[in-house]
């Protein structure tokens, strides 16, 4: 395995090289077709982690189109184990937030209480939690992030600080104090973590010492994978699944008659549609339906109306 931390510094420089002339185009990244703000390596890297530890709640902060969050879920998926939380303070994609029976969407502040409530709500009672912190980039909101999400991490899990490459690390040298930067005060000031170097194996990786290890015995999640054969019981459980996303789009639905609904109530109490009602009523009551009168009229109207 590649170590990082051996590398000579002529051999750094060749990779630092290859990063900033990467680094522009990895916005065309796309997981199912969702992009991914993520760096090809750092997804395999998550890959593996999920195998390892099979965590049974992944926090994600930051969502955005959710590419991130789909490959995460489908790996849960693959595995067998886990399920997904993103947060994201901006929902106006909101509508098409790519949907996974293991994926579910908070909406706000990372760090507003609320927020930080609904995740300790779901964090309860958890053996294995893994949290990566993707959203806001500087370095104060970073720094309070790795305080506040550092203890839903368990032992032996990990707490993920991306795109710590910035500020010259080695790429966007004029973005200011970042992630980096928050990860050395953090760590200088706690002792819970360790930086897992081993993780930038594939040399180039968005997250430089951002595989933050929590000290202590894993209690991983149960094992329901072996060799690509899917553990006994996992086709009942991509049932059980596949009905959830079902009811999911069935409230979906729900909710969108509900609304229409109550647009129709709105438009039958406007002025507008009782003026109507009324204009109709004394139609009706003059040209009575189906006599000659009426058919006249109606012939009329018609003809009014058309634009011949
Ligand atoms: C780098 S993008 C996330 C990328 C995503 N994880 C991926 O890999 O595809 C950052 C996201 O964080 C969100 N964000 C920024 N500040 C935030 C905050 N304080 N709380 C929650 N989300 C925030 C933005 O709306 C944006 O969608």
């Amino acid at each position: 395995m590649a170590d990082i931390t051996r590398l000579r510094p002529e051999e750094q420089a060749v990779v630092d090289a290859f990063h900033r002339l990467y680094y522009p185009f990895f916005g065309d990244t796309r997981w199912m077709g969702v992009e991914a703000q993520k760096c090809p390596f750092d997804l395999f890297v998550y890959q593996e982690l999920i195998l390892e530890l099979r965590p049974d709640l992944i926090v994600e902060c930051g969502t955005a189109s959710g590419g991130s969050a789909t490959f995460l879920a489908s790996i849960c998926q693959l595995v067998g184990h886990g399920e997904v939380v993103s947060i994201d303070i901006d929902n106006s994609a909101g509508k098409s937030q790519p949907l996974h029976p293991r994926l579910s969407y908070v909406q706000g502040d990372t760090l507003s209480p609320d927020t930080l409530q609904r995740i300790s709500e779901l964090v309860a009672g958890k053996q294995c939690v893994l949290v990566i912190l993707d959203d806001d980039h500087n370095r104060d909101h970073v720094l309070e992030e790795l305080r506040c999400y550092g203890r839903f991490v368990t032992n032996g899990s990990y707490l993920v600080v991306e795109d710590s490459n910035v500020n010259g690390n080695p790429v966007l040298p004029e973005f200011g104090p970042g992630p980096m930067e928050a990860i050395e005060t953090f760590m200088q000031q706690s002792n819970e973590f360790e930086i897992d170097r081993s993780r930038e194996k594939f040399l180039i990786s968005f997250n430089p010492k951002g595989f933050l290890k929590k000290r202590g015995e894993a209690r991983h999640g149960p094992s329901q994978y072996e060799a690509g054969v899917p553990a006994p019981g996992e086709d009942l459980l991509q049932k059980l699944e596949i009905i959830k996303l079902q009811a999911r789009m069935m409230n979906e639905m729900r909710l969108k008659l509900e609304s229409m609904q109550r647009d129709k109530a709105l438009m039958e109490n406007s002025l507008g549609w009782q003026m109507l009602q009324r204009y109709r009523g004394l139609r009706n009551r003059l040209l009575p339906a189906n006599t000659p009168l009426r058919r006249w009229y109606e012939q009329l109207r018609l003809r009014l109306i058309s634009k011949d």
